[in-house]
């Protein structure tokens, strides 16, 4: 290949090349100059016709010629589309700013309730969503022939752990009890946050999965009221100091004895409530006029639980509440179906950003 083929070939790439990477008027106008300008490449080959032979002159000065004719032909269309390109663009208008995310309602209710109980010196210990029969059940006092295990009954993993029976998704947040119990002594005083499953059928109150937090405290001396003064602050910090606390005698096998908890309502009952205007008509659309509204489920931790996890039920005392999250975040916001959580519908997320 001849000097001049070269220098042809080279030419021709690079216009091509530069091309791509024009945007503006005034980059168009360097690129005219560089590739069809006085002293541009192609004016230098131009210069060489001379000194051909007869021949090649002919060849060269058609070949030269349209080289020049495609370059310019190249930068008028570029010129078209970045003129276009500068006059629909108005560097004035407002930029469109970013998105940013942020704290999902769900945690942010899980952290203001654990923010209170670390306040009080309770420690946040997670622990896993696979759990095993034994931990999930079993050392909860919860034997295989119950029927409450029904209630709680999951998902199941088909491994198995050696004594401890199959794998399952936990179906409450109380199997950290356990967790904690066997890895540390008391005294101690634990929350413990996280995701829970049932194979309950998705509706407005109901979810496959859904958030717990459970509470518990261990120590010499503790006793009920310990326990009632802990989640009268809780609710009393969470909702509104003017909610009031009530507890009705439940069962849990977990627990003896138990309670199940409620609040007074914080829409008809409570003074203070910012959820109060909202609720216009006759009947409470919350607690249905019954002027209360269940919350969690609590105890003194079952001296067999304790036993299980080789603490001694004699001298030791503990107590545990565990509550859903979900729930709460409902009757804090008047929220009435729980499947607008997991929707990711920004609509709905955004008003508690
Ligand atoms: N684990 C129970 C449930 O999922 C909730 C619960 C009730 C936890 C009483 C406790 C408790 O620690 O003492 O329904």
């Amino acid at each position: 290949m001849s000097e001049m083929d070269k220098e042809y070939k080279i030419l021709e790439e690079n216009f091509d090349k530069e091309c791509q990477v024009v945007f503006s008027s005034r980059q168009l106008e360097d690129l005219r100059v560089k590739y069809l300008g006085r002293k541009s490449a192609l004016a230098q080959l131009f210069s060489k016709i001379p000194e051909l032979t007869l021949q090649e002159k002919g060849v060269w000065g058609r070949q030269l010629n349209i080289l020049k004719q495609k370059i310019t032909t190249v930068l008028e269309e570029k010129s078209r589309a970045v003129k276009d390109e500068e006059e629909t663009m108005d560097l004035t208008f407002p930029s469109y700013g970013k998105e940013m995310g942020s704290t999902h309602v769900l945690s942010a209710v899980s952290e203001s309730i654990c923010s209170i109980l670390q306040r009080l010196g309770f420690v946040v210990v997670e622990g896993g969503e696979i759990e095993d029969e034994w931990h999930n059940f079993a050392a909860l006092n919860i034997p295989l022939e119950h029927p409450s295990r029904d209630v709680f009954d999951t998902f199941y993993l088909n491994v198995k752990e050696k004594n401890r029976g199959k794998y399952l998704l936990r179906s409450h947040t109380s199997p950290s009890q356990i967790r904690v119990m066997r890895e540390s002594k008391p005294p101690m005083a634990v929350i413990s946050p996280g995701r829970v499953y049932r194979p309950d059928e998705v509706d407005a109150t109901h979810s496959f999965m859904f958030h717990q937090i459970e509470g518990f405290a261990i120590d010499k001396d503790i006793n009920f009221s310990h326990l009632k003064g802990v989640l009268l602050h809780l609710v009393q910090e969470f909702f509104s100091s003017d909610v009031k606390l009530r507890l009705r005698p439940h069962f849990f096998p977990f627990t003896e004895p138990s309670a199940e908890v409620d609040i007074s309502c914080i829409i008809c009952q409570t003074p203070n409530s910012e959820l109060r205007t909202k609720n216009s008509g006759s009947k409470c659309s919350v607690c249905k006029d019954k002027g209360w509204l269940e919350i969690l489920g609590c105890g003194m931790i079952h001296p067999n639980v304790l036993e299980a996890c080789e603490i001694d039920s004699k001298q030791y005392k503990g107590f545990a509440f565990g509550m859903g999250v979900e729930r709460i975040a409902m009757l804090k916001y008047g929220i009435n179906d729980i499947r607008l959580f997991y929707e990711n519908d920004v609509r709905f997320l955004d008003q508690f950003t």
